[in-house]
């Protein structure tokens, strides 16, 4: 018998059947992310964000890149250098010294502001150390008043986000759209890398509860839907999607999901339009429509990431 696997804490009885949410449909995608591509994504889902927005704060708690030999695969790099510049904040965190002064490179090597293009004034803060020590920092460093549109990525390599994190995060606004957050849950190595970790001390922060154990009874789609299920009923977002990552080489296996969770009601079509285009040419601003994306996304849409809304 599994045990079953409840959203408020530690199972009373140990010898029931797992029941949690249905799994998610994730069919075939016609149109899939392989990882090498989950920064153009995060990089074209920016970019339709700015165009709903015409501003936004935008916090990366993971924000050296993965590869330091491969700047062109770095998310912090390529939104920073997307245009239009419309975003106002940027706050980068991070926690190795040597990729912080990588960031003060970028930063430093941005152009001024081009007033002649309407671009606002931008404030890029780098904050060294551990994110979940720093999160309220990063957060009063951001600028976020009732009415700015934030987003926030959680970029960990496997379970370096403590679920506190992610609550102080999606519980800072009180007025307004929450927080947007695009949160990495690894799935491919997951059940590998939790017998690799010698202290469960770092499970329990990761997962905000010590029954992260149970995971390993659940299959991936589950342990995403669960996920899923606990950012809405925890942290009150409407929508929270995850979208599957995969890995080209081994047969196009899911490697991990970028769950994200959003109160806006046009961002799941912006994400899912996102995940569909990521990898294309960038449609030319001025010939987008919010109104255009919501119908394409309405009758056309093919993506991968589907159920619980
Ligand atoms: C998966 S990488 C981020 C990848 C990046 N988004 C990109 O596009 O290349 C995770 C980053 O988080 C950093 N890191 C690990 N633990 C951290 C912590 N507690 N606080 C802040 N940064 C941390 C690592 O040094 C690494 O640069």
């Amino acid at each position: 018998m599994k045990t079953k696997v409840t959203e408020s804490g530690p199972p009373l009885f140990q010898d029931l059947p797992v029941q949690i949410a249905p799994p998610f449909s994730f069919g075939v995608s016609r149109y899939p992310i392989w990882t090498k591509n989950k920064s153009q994504l995060i990089d074209r889902y920016l970019y339709y964000f700015i165009l709903v927005t015409k501003h936004g704060s935008y916090i990366d708690g993971f924000s050296g890149p993965q590869r330091v030999n491969d700047s062109d695969l770095w998310s912090a790099k390529l939104v920073m250098e997307r245009q239009p510049r419309w975003l106002r904040t940027l706050v980068l965190c991070e926690l190795s010294p040597t990729k912080v002064r990588m960031l003060e490179e970028l930063r430093n090597a941005q152009p001024p502001r081009n007033a002649t293009k309407k671009e606002p004034r931008r404030e890029i803060k780098i904050i060294g150390g551990d994110f979940n020590a720093n999160a309220g920092a990063a957060l009063q460093a951001a600028q976020i008043k009732d009415r700015t549109a934030a987003f926030c990525l959680l970029d960990q390599r496997t379970f370096e986000c403590h679920w506190k994190t992610i609550k102080t995060i999606a519980r800072f606004k009180s007025v307004g759209h929450k927080i947007e957050l695009f949160y990495f849950l690894p799935i491919g190595w997951l059940k590998r890398a939790f017998s690799g970790v010698r202290d469960n001390a770092i499970l329990d922060r990761w997962w905000g509860r010590s029954d992260w154990d149970e995971l390993k009874n659940l299959a991936s789609p589950d342990i995403a839907s669960l996920v899923c299920q606990r950012f809405r009923k925890e942290f009150g977002y409407s929508s929270v999607v995850a979208w599957p990552i995969r890995n080209r080489r081994h047969r196009g296996s899911i490697m991990y999901y970028m769950i994200h969770a959003t109160d806006h009601p046009a961002a799941p079509k912006l994400m899912g339009r996102a995940y569909r285009k990521a990898v294309d040419p960038f449609e030319p601003l001025e010939q987008l429509s919010l109104r255009g994306i919501l119908q394409d996304e309405a009758v056309g849409s093919d993506h991968a990431g589907k159920g619980n809304r």
